[in-house]
């Protein structure tokens, strides 16, 4: 991709000589797991809020209310090998749930009814290693956040090269978004962030107005948010133009000169009206979902709330 010359500054490099994880193509988290959600807190489902429709994996407390679990799966067959609806660690509360597979929980007293009832079967036999889970998505997170640009929303929706000279090997297209706090003072160079002005925060968002996007490799929007405080990710339709492409949103907390900062924590509220697919990586993100819309992928988050109005106050604070 050759779109558009920036100025010729040169710059030490700032990546991280970090070995990847694991490559993303083989990586256990998104391609080779039974979990569609891993929460690592609570999830909570108001009443009638069906936001999240993949199987789930939750260390903490499971409350939901009229909620279909892995919704996605409905022709789940508990008869030969067990497939897998949900697995909680902690707590049930739950009213009229309904569960499309296997279950792992402790306690199944609780309103939960199974669509195929042979998987009522198999309610404590799938252990989940969600410490080993939690390292190798901070680990796959911190990882993405170190990787240089290459791709750039300017200001205005243009997409531009992220580097002068293209002798970048990267294996994916990465955008940066969110210029750090004190600028000027940020661990890239300010022209290397995209905007998220009209991505994010815009209304009618349909893509780049002066070129589709690069999407014959994988896309990583790493979206870096101060420690302790809340992005509103408020444009109907982020991913437009993206429909096509395999992303990963990855979220993270920074410190105020962008510096991933790994004791962070931070909310998102989803108030886009429609769906974003693919992986979304985002271990440190207390998630909030309006009720329009929602998660069509993989969801990787600290703790999980879909609300059923999109009234929000401080009492959702992380
Ligand atoms: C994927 O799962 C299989 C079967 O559980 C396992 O043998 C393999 O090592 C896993 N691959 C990765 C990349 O984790
Ligand atoms: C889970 O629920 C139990 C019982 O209601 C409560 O004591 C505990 O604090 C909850 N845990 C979390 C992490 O919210
Ligand atoms: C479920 O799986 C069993 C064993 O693999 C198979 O015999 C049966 O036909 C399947 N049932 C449905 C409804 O697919
Ligand atoms: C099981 O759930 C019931 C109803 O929610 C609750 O009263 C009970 O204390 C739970 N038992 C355990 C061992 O958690
Ligand atoms: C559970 O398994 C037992 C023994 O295999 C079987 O007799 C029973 O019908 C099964 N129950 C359901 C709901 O599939
Ligand atoms: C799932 O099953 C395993 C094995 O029975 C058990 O050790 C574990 O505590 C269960 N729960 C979770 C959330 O993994
Ligand atoms: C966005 O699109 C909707 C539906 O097409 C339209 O009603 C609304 O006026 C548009 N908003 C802006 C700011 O263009
Ligand atoms: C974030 O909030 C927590 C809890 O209020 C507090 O302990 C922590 O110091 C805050 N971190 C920063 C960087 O402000
Ligand atoms: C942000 O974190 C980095 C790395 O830990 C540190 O070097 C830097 O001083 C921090 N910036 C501020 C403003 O605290
Ligand atoms: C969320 O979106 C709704 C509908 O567009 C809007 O009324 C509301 O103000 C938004 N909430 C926040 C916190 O931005
Ligand atoms: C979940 O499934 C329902 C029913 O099929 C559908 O209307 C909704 O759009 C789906 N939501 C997501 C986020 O996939």
């Amino acid at each position: 991709m050759k779109l558009f010359v920036l100025l010729p500054v040169l710059f030490a490099l700032i990546v991280d000589a970090l070995p990847p994880p694991d490559t993303l193509s083989t990586n256990a988290l998104f391609y080779n797991t039974t979990w569609d959600g891993i929460i690592f807190g609570d999830f909570t489902a108001q009443a009638n809020t069906q936001r999240f429709n993949g199987s789930l994996a939750i260390q903490g407390n499971f409350t939901a209310s009229g909620l279909t679990v892995n919704n996605r799966h409905r022709t789940i067959n508990c008869t030969g090998s067990i497939e897998y609806g949900l697995s909680v660690g902690g707590q049930i509360q739950a009213q009229n749930t309904v569960v499309n597979g296997a279950v792992n929980v402790s306690n199944l007293t609780s309103g939960i009814t199974f669509t195929d009832q042979k998987c009522s079967n198999h309610t404590t036999s799938k252990h989940v290693d969600f410490n080993q889970l939690y390292a190798a998505a901070t680990d796959l997170s911190y990882y993405l956040a170190s990787q240089r640009p290459n791709v750039v929303i300017r200001d205005g929706g243009f997409l531009s090269d992220g580097q002068f000279d293209a002798d970048s090997n990267q294996e994916f297209y990465i955008f940066t978004f969110n210029k750090c706090q004190k600028k000027g003072m940020c661990v890239i160079p300010d022209y290397l962030y995209s905007s998220p002005e009209h991505i994010f925060f815009g209304t009618n968002w349909t893509g780049p107005w002066n070129t589709g996007y690069p999407i014959d490799k994988r896309i990583i929007f790493n979206i870096p948010i101060l420690t302790n405080s809340t992005f509103t990710m408020s444009t109907n339709n982020p991913a437009a133009g993206l429909e096509q492409a395999d992303i990963v949103y990855n979220l993270y907390p920074v410190n105020s000169t962008g510096a991933y900062d790994p004791q962070g924590h931070f909310v998102w509220f989803r108030n886009t009206t429609s769906f974003i697919g693919s992986h979304v990586l985002a271990p440190k993100a207390s998630i909030i979902e309006n009720n329009k819309g929602g998660f069509t992928g993989q969801l990787i988050a600290a703790k999980y709330l879909s609300i059923d109005t999109v009234y929000l106050d401080d009492s959702h604070a992380v």
